[in-house]
């Protein structure tokens, strides 16, 4: 199978004042291209940090990270944003949508972020709050929604792009059982459809789904289960 993420002795550091500190060490794994994989590991070892690099939000400051046969960490700024724009979808670990839009806006914000015309923007925005089981809610600002609601918008923004690859941090930390499952269901049904999908989680139920599991335990790759 091709590997659509790869990374290569990445490493970043943090330098604050005299003292620098290493969010990852090494790291060297491969992402098959459709794969459903989920990295878990103990709070503060790394986790967001190798998703942001994977994703090109960030840059190693060793090592190389290719997205397919691209080297990411090479790249120029406005390359990689055009990359991000048209192949990764996030969600981040405190979901970040605007609080001055409703549902629906932070959703076709992301989409005009990544070109799409605004003539598509709104039934494309309805379809995807559908998805998430949100219709009634488009006109309701994050702040008037409950977590797990937010983290839905979230899910459904993330998809605003049609990415191939989706990268989640924590998709449903803030969700009951139910509503997990709900989540997980949705994200099964995209990796069926073809998508890469990379979850970054504490919750056994979502590790359960994954077909790969990657033990990152002080910036490091404790196991891979592949
Ligand atoms: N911008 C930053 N500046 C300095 N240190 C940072 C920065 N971002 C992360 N770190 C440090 O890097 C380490 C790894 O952080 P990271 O956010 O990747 O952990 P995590 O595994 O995602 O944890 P959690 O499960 O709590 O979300 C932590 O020690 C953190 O303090
Ligand atoms: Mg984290």
């Amino acid at each position: 199978m091709n590997n659509i993420i790869r990374t290569v002795h990445a490493a970043k550091s943090y330098t604050i004042g005299e003292i620098t500190t290493f969010a990852l060490k090494d790291v060297s794994l491969e992402i098959p291209q459709g794969s459903f994989t989920c990295i878990v590991g103990p709070s503060g070892h790394g986790k967001s940090t190798l998703m942001h690099l994977i994703g090109g939000l960030d840059r190693p400051s060793g090592g190389k990270v290719y997205i397919g046969d691209t080297e990411i960490s090479r790249m120029a700024n406005n390359e990689l944003a055009s990359l991000r724009g048209k192949r990764v979808g996030f969600v981040f670990q405190f979901f970040n949508l605007l609080q001055g839009l409703t549902a629906i806006e932070n959703i076709e914000i992301a989409m005009m972020l990544a070109g799409i015309p605004e003539s598509k923007q709104r039934v494309r925005a309805e379809e995807l709050l559908a998805v998430v089981g949100l219709t009634e809610k488009a006109g309701s600002k994050p702040g008037q929604l409950s977590g797990g609601q937010q983290q839905r918008v979230a899910i459904a923004r993330a998809l605003a792009n049609d990415p191939d690859i989706l990268l989640m941090d924590e998709p449903t930390g803030n969700l009951d059982s139910v509503a997990e499952a709900e989540v997980l269901d949705l994200l099964q049904g995209l990796h069926r459809q073809g998508k890469t999908v990379v979850i970054v989680t504490h919750s056994d139920e979502v590790a359960k789904r994954a077909e790969r599991i990657i033990r990152v335990k002080d910036g490091e790759i404790a196991s891979k289960i592949i």
